[in-house]
C-alpha cells in the first residue's frame, strides 16, 4: 500500500505530464512533484498535490525531491543532454531507495540503432534497465497534439506541410499516455517491461487532412515535402541543428513506415481504448478555428 507522498512526477506540466497530474488528483492519489520554479504557476494547487521545487541539472533539488519516494515517473524535455540527465536522476533514485521507475521514452528508442531523439532515450533506458530499480518503460509513437503545433498554419493557409509521404502512422493522443501511467502507477505489476504506444488506427498524413476538413468545415490539404528541404526550412526558421538533425531522423523512420504498427497496450493496460483522431480534432476544435 502506497502512503502519503510516496510518488514522485518529474515533468509534470508538460503534454503528459499535466493530465497525469489531473488524473492522479481526481483518483484521490497523492503525490510529490519536481517542477522548476518558473513552472510551478502551472500546477493546480492541491492538497494531494506537494510540490517541490527543482531541476534534473541540480543534483542537490534531487535528493530532496527523491527523500522518501518509492514509485518514480520520470519524462524529461528533449534536449541534448537529456539522456545523460536522466542516468543521473536514475542514479539518484536508487540511492535514496526508490523501489520502481516508470520512464516516458519514445518508439525510436526501440530501433537498432536508435533514431532521432530515440538515442538519448536509448541512454537513459540503458541505465535504468542497469540499474537495481524495478522499471516500466513506455515508448509512444508520435504525439496526435503535435498538430497543435501546426494550428496556425491549418487556420492561416490551411496546410499541413509534413514531410511523411504516404506512410500510415498510427498518432497516439498524449492523454491516452498519460492515463497508462496513472495506471501503471496506482497498481502492482509490469515490471521490466517496455510497451510501445500507438493509437488505434494508422492514418497517413491525408487521412489527417481529411479528418481535419470534415470536422473544421475548410478544405485542409496536406503537402510533403523532401525531409532535407523540411530540415532546411526549420534551420532558417531558428531550430537548432542539433533538433533539426533528430527531427529528421524521426521523419525518414515515419516515412519509411515505422510507426505504422498499431499495438494494443493502451487498451490491456487501462480498460479503455485509445482515442481517435477525429475525437482528437472534436476535442481540440476551438485550436483550430
Ligand atoms: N511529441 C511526440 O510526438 C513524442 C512522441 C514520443 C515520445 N515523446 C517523448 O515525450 C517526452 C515529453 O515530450 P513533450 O513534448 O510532451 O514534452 P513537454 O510537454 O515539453 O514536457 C517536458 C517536461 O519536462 C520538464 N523539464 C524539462 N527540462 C527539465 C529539467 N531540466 N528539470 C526538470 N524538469 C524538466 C518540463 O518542465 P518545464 O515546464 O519546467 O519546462 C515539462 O514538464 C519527450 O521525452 C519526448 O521524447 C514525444
Amino acid at each position: 500500500m502506497l502512503n502519503q507522498h510516496d510518488i514522485l512526477i518529474v515533468g509534470g506540466t508538460g503534454r503528459i505530464g499535466s493530465e497525469l497530474v489531473s488524473l492522479l488528483i481526481n483518483a484521490g492519489i497523492c503525490f510529490r512533484i519536481l517542477v522548476r520554479q518558473q513552472s510551478a504557476a502551472q500546477l493546480p494547487q492541491h492538497e494531494n498535490c506537494e510540490i517541490v521545487h527543482g531541476d534534473l541539472t541540480e543534483s542537490s533539488s534531487l535528493e530532496v525531491a527523491l527523500s522518501g519516494i518509492r514509485r518514480v515517473f520520470l519524462l524529461s524535455r528533449d534536449q541534448t543532454r537529456q539522456g545523460e540527465l536522466e542516468s543521473h536522476f536514475i542514479e539518484l533514485a536508487e540511492r535514496a531507495g526508490v523501489e520502481k521507475m516508470l520512464k516516458i521514452s519514445a518508439f525510436a528508442a526501440g530501433l537498432q540503432p536508435p533514431a532521432g531523439y530515440g538515442i538519448g532515450h536509448a541512454m537513459a533506458e540503458k541505465a535504468l534497465m542497469a540499474s537495481g530499480l524495478a522499471w516500466t518503460i513506455l515508448r509512444p509513437y508520435m504525439f496526435m497534439q503535435n498538430f497543435l503545433d501546426l494550428a496556425e498554419l491549418i487556420k492561416s493557409r490551411h496546410l499541413v506541410p509534413l514531410p511523411m509521404g504516404k506512410a500510415g502512422i498510427a498518432l497516439i493522443d498524449a492523454r491516452d499516455v498519460a492515463l497508462v501511467a496513472k495506471t501503471l502507477l496506482s497498481e502492482e505489476g509490469h515490471e521490466n517491461t517496455v510497451y510501445n504506444l500507438s493509437g488505434p488506427a494508422a492514418l497517413q498524413m491525408s487521412d489527417c487532412a481529411d479528418i481535419l476538413t470534415g470536422i473544421l468545415g475548410y478544405a485542409v490539404r496536406y503537402r510533403s515535402p523532401p525531409v532535407w528541404l523540411t530540415g532546411l526550412i526549420m534551420r532558417m526558421q531558428g531550430v537548432s541543428a542539433w533538433d533539426v538533425n533528430m527531427r529528421k531522423q524521426l521523419f525518414q523512420m515515419i516515412r519509411e513506415g515505422g510507426e505504422a504498427g498499431i499495438s494494443n497496450h493502451v487498451e490491456r493496460i487501462t480498460g479503455c481504448q485509445p482515442r481517435s483522431f477525429e475525437k482528437f480534432v472534436r476535442e481540440y476544435q476551438q485550436v483550430f478555428q
